[in-house]
């Protein structure tokens, strides 16, 4: 009876397209399912376990991301370690060029994939094609680093196929820094057969609740890979995870 119930509830639903009423509210609902969990997930990670950690602070500074990285880099010692160091979204390359500084083993690989051309969807207050700059803004003379140019879905399986080995073989530092949910989930979904225990993750913008924190739930759960927390600052603003 409960089940020809909901069939004829849904069917009703199906039928009529009356929830489009509720059209307008679309990313108010998805945002507040989105931000119960990350805030259900907040208070459920061991914040005494990680190796830095500013949650609550009332002032976001964003330069003490390298704080973070720091402290990582330490507790894992990745500065002297053989690592695959991928970051997507280079933009200027703050950060692709802080970890290129950071880590001096001469076998490190550093690949950075951008459009350098922006960001290929709004994003919250930022427009399609911001945070444009050149890939000659940001050429290196590091013979361990290079670029990727061109869209994550058109450029990254193209890279996968010609460094599978690659991939596998060396302990991996993957930066997501896209801000875009469509970017994030992407990423994390190609690279799933290469990710190892063991390979750190960084999320630039992990607490934005529609975006890399909803790409780190869908592909948590659906692909069941365990992340652990390992650090985070402005609160959980940028967080760093290794899997398990
Ligand atoms: C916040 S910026 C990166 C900041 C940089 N890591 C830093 O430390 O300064 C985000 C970058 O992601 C890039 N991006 C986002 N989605 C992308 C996609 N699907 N393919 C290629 N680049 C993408 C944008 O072009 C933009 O340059």
């Amino acid at each position: 009876m409960k089940l020809r119930l909901i069939k004829f509830f849904k069917d009703f639903l199906l039928w009529s397209g009356i929830l489009r009423i509720f059209s307008p509210l679309n990313h108010l609902f998805l945002f507040t399912r989105n931000f119960n969990l990350l805030r259900k997930w907040i208070s459920g990670a061991n914040r005494n376990t990680l190796l830095i950690n500013d949650f609550y602070s009332w002032k976001r500074d964003y330069p003490k991301r390298f704080k973070l990285y720091e402290a990582v880099s330490e507790g894992y010692q990745l500065d002297k370690k053989e690592l695959l160091y991928l970051e997507f979204g280079v933009a200027s390359g703050s950060s692709f060029f802080w970890w290129l500084k950071k880590n001096t083993h001469p076998g490190s690989v550093f690949r950075g994939f951008d459009t350098f051309e922006g960001l290929p969807e709004d994003w919250g207050g930022f427009k399609k094609g911001a945070m444009a700059f050149s890939l000659g803004e940001v050429s290196s003379d590091d013979p361990r680093a290079g670029f990727e140019k061109g869209v994550f879905q058109e450029s990254l399986n193209p890279f996968i196929e010609a460094n599978r080995e690659l991939l596998h073989s060396k302990p991996k530092l993957i930066h997501l820094d896209a801000d875009l949910f469509s970017s994030t989930i992407f990423v994390l979904s190609q690279l799933y057969p290469y990710i190892h225990k063991g390979d750190i993750i960084f999320f630039d913008e992990f607490n934005v609740a529609n975006h890399e924190f909803f790409a780190w739930q869908i592909f948590t759960e659906s692909f069941y890979v365990k992340l652990k927390p390992i650090g985070a600052v402005n609160n959980f603003y940028q967080t760093a995870f290794v899997v398990e």
